[in-house]
């Protein structure tokens, strides 16, 4: 072991964390859980205020855990260079995909030159956003190294994908760890940080290896979640049910993982995720048909959805004109408040474009966001009889089905929700 990777392992070390969202804040409050000191660097005043006064934006980090870890001693703050003093820095920006769908890179860039500007001798950086294969190499290890210091002597740089499912009950340091280095001794000197912080770590023999296993994972998902949508359309077609048909076959003790069906994918991993791959592969020559199938087929799941809806009041002898229409859950996926990228919006935008008058329930996202997308709130427990159809479009258990089906006609259920439960209703169809 070099002396750097027992540094990591026995000595009391501080870890920085650059970006405080979704993957940041939870890190950072569980290297404080693990006895770690922490220094949690955002760019935004506004975030940095906030969870100074104690307020958590994030379901997965109660403001009990926030304020446990603030009194032990959590830094918070929007000033980079107090992160000189941190021995590791670990990078958790967001990565979204430009206008035409290429990776863009800007704060990855941004949280570099934070890098190259608070560098230390010693100091081990990781970068957990999920990115194409080779952005470590490409513009970690420059930033690290920019001021002399020497890659695997005086600075470690390693890639280490996020794999945390906001919502889930598995948290940030159950979760296995892979973690691939810049170099040799970069990745020794990772692994044995992120062992003092998450419970397993899967080391991996490059930086660009860990990336890709990122990006297979969540093409996995992608790809099993177009074939999925595909066979529900089918089944529909064959008046078969898909539901029915995926728990026969979830019954084979081998060979088969059930994935549902949805009205689209949503969220700011599954639908982008693949294009970090498709985009590099495509600067390869390479042509990703997998990918650029799923995507064909998921993105066209919203108008789908939405089509089947017009089908449902076409039964009853309603048009969608005029026609009000509750949407139920328009966060991206069950039991969180993110609506970002959230294929329930898509649908419900089909259907106001057809003249539907639209109303959403969701105790999660919450009245104001709900507003700010143009559609009526509804509150929990508020009367829905005014209502001619209700489309469960996410699934969260907070949501009284048995009370949608009771107070609105017809209702459409896009994620199997009532058959989950075990609610029989004539009044449901299933997707
Ligand atoms: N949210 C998830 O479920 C999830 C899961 C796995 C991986 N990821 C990946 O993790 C990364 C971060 O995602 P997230 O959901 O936590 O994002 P987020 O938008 O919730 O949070 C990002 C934070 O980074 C801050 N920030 C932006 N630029 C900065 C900079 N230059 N310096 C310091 N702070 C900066 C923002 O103010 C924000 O608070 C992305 O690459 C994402 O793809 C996300």
């Amino acid at each position: 072991m070099s002396d750097r990777a027992r540094f990591f392992t026995e000595e009391s070390w501080t870890g920085g964390v650059i970006g405080l969202g979704y993957v940041g804040l939870p890190l950072a409050v569980t290297m404080m859980a693990r006895g770690l000191e922490v220094i949690a660097f955002d760019v935004s005043p506004a975030r940095v205020a906030e969870l100074n006064a104690g307020r958590s934006p994030i379901e997965d980090v109660s403001d009990d855990e926030l304020a446990e870890a603030l009194s032990n001693g959590m830094i918070v703050t929007a000033d980079p260079d107090r992160l000189r003093a941190a021995d590791a820095i670990f990078i958790c920006v967001p990565s979204p995909l430009g206008r035409n769908r290429e990776p863009d890179l800007s704060y990855i860039r941004a949280a570099a030159e934070t890098v190259a500007r608070v560098v230390q001798p010693g100091m081990l950086v990781s970068l957990e956003s999920t990115t194409y294969p080779g952005t470590t190499e490409d513009i970690l290890v420059p930033a690290a190294t920019a001021s002399g210091l020497v890659l695997d002597e005086d600075v470690y740089v390693a890639f280490s994908p996020e794999r945390v499912n906001p919502g889930a009950d598995m948290k940030t340091g159950q979760i296995p760890k892979v973690v691939g280095g810049a170099g040799e001794v970069s990745a020794r000197v990772a692994s044995a940080a992120y062992a003092r912080v998450v419970d397993s770590v899967y080391p991996v023999s490059s930086a660009k290896t860990a990336e890709m296993a990122k990006l297979l994972e969540n093409t996995y998902r992608a790809v099993n979640i177009g074939l999925i949508n595909e066979m529900a359309q089918l089944a529909h077609e064959l008046d078969i049910d898909i539901w029915e048909v995926i728990d026969a076959a979830s019954s084979k003790p081998f060979g088969f993982h059930p994935f549902y069906p949805g009205p689209g994918v949503g969220g700011h991993c599954i639908p982008l995720d693949p294009q970090f791959l498709a985009w590099r592969a495509r600067e390869a020559n390479f042509a990703t048909r997998f990918i650029d199938l799923a995507e064909q087929v998921n993105t066209k799941m919203p108008s789908y959805a939405a089509g089947r809806v017009a089908d449902l009041l076409n039964t009853h002898g309603l048009p969608v004109f005029g026609t009000a229409i509750l949407g139920v859950g328009i966060a991206y996926k069950p039991n969180v408040g993110d609506d970002r990228e959230s294929a329930s919006i898509e649908v419900l935008r089909v259907l106001e474009q057809r003249g539907a008058v639209i109303s959403v329930l969701d105790p999660l996202v919450g009245e104001a966001r709900i507003a700010a997308h143009g559609f009526a709130p509804v509150a929990q427990g508020a009367a829905l009889d005014d209502f001619s159809v209700a489309v469960i479009l996410t699934d969260h258990d907070v949501l009284d089905l048995e009370a949608i089906a009771e107070a609105v006609p017809v209702v459409l259920d896009t994620r199997g929700a009532y058959r989950r439960a075990g609610i029989a209703r004539d009044n449901v169809v299933s997707l």
